[in-house]
């Protein structure tokens, strides 16, 4: 075990000393630090920055946020993946503001209440918004204290997180916001995951791992699963009227974000025309391929063309698709028939 108060002061002072500027860092506004950190809980800092402006230009305020269009607001997040963060948020400022009086809660046990605050969100909003001595334990943070301490335990285990984090707010220096950011920059800027720089590191003296020459030993590595793949037929029904048959997912992850109907590569297309009460005029022509990684998961994705006469609610004008909010995956797929139109269409 390491000597936590020398550590603290030394962390906190490195900090103050070299921390990015980045621009949730020049605000004191508890709704736009929670916004920050909903962003950075699964994005890198470098990624979030220009989503981060946006949305405090465009919805500068809680209340702004809490009325905004859903659409709008999925639109908006168009790239960032995780859809469900900013409908989860989304839903939590309408409670703050209908319960609170638009204020974020600074008592711990009523912002962990709300929709989507978990002990990393809570924890770093309520600390770095209003100094509460609560850890905020990310990525960065559990390959930090693994190094330190020279945990080997798994770091991905819910339980070990638990005890990472109370292990933390023991000793929390009474800045704790800082201290939590402190950590994570340490992760993010010296203790970093393939080339950690521990002749510069501030708390080399401190670490466990370092001492035995060990540094890269840690976190413990678990075998990386293999992502499973998933072979997909997309299609671009198109009608005589410029429209596009568009589909609304409804599970968990992409609720509200629209996509190209995406089957199995067995699914006949008899079975789509039943779905959609449409007859489709012939059996559809290739126009390209998508392979998209997720974090998890492959998908392949072959697309094609097939025409219909019919029209319904599903239907869509062309030039309205890209208001729409859509996934990355899927607007790679819109891209293969946005450059075919202009041939082929
Ligand atoms: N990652 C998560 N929260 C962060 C913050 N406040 N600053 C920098 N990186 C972060």
């Amino acid at each position: 075990m390491f000597k936590r108060p020398e550590f603290n002061n030394t962390l906190l002072n490195w900090y103050q000393a070299n921390k990015r500027n980045l621009p949730w860092r020049e605000t004191s506004d508890p709704f736009k630090i929670w916004l920050s950190e909903v962003m950075l809980q699964q994005t890198q800092v470098i990624t979030v920055i220009p989503y981060y402006e946006k949305f405090i230009t465009k919805y500068s305020n809680l209340d702004a946020l809490a009325d905004a269009d859903e659409q709008s607001l999925l639109k908006d997040w168009e790239g960032l993946g995780y859809y469900n963060r900013i409908r989860n948020f989304q839903h939590a400022v309408k409670e703050v503001q209908e319960k609170y009086d638009s204020q974020v809660p600074d008592r711990p046990d009523e912002f962990f209440s709300l929709k989507g605050v978990g002990p990393y969100i809570g924890g770093a909003v309520q600390s770095i918004a209003f100094n509460n001595q609560l850890a905020a334990v990310d990525g960065n943070v559990l390959r930090v204290m693994s190094r330190l301490n020279r945990d080997g335990r798994d770091m991905t285990k819910a339980s070990v997180q638990k005890d990472v984090k109370r292990y933390i707010e023991e000793d929390m220096p009474l800045e704790a916001g800082d201290f939590n950011q402190a950590l994570m920059e340490l992760g993010a800027t010296i203790c970093t995951p393939r080339t950690p720089k521990c002749v510069i590191c501030p708390v080399k003296e401190h670490c466990e791992a370092l001492k035995a020459n060990e540094v890269m030993q840690y976190p413990l590595k678990k075998k990386q699963k293999a992502k499973q793949e998933y072979y997909y037929n997309v299609y671009f029904i198109l009608n005589d009227k410029g429209e596009i048959l568009l589909t609304k997912q409804e599970d968990d992850l992409l609720k509200g974000m629209y996509e190209l109907p995406r089957y199995d590569v067995d699914t006949s297309l008899e079975s789509i025309e039943d779905e959609y009460n449409i007859q489709l005029s012939q059996p559809g022509s290739p126009v390209g391929d998508h392979k998209h990684v997720f974090t998890h998961k492959i998908w392949y994705m072959e697309g094609y063309i097939v025409y219909t006469v019919n029209d319904n609610e599903n239907f869509i004008p062309l030039q309205d698709v890209k208001n729409l909010p859509m996934s990355v995956a899927m607007q790679k797929m819109m891209n293969l028939i946005n450059t075919a139109s202009e041939s082929e269409l």
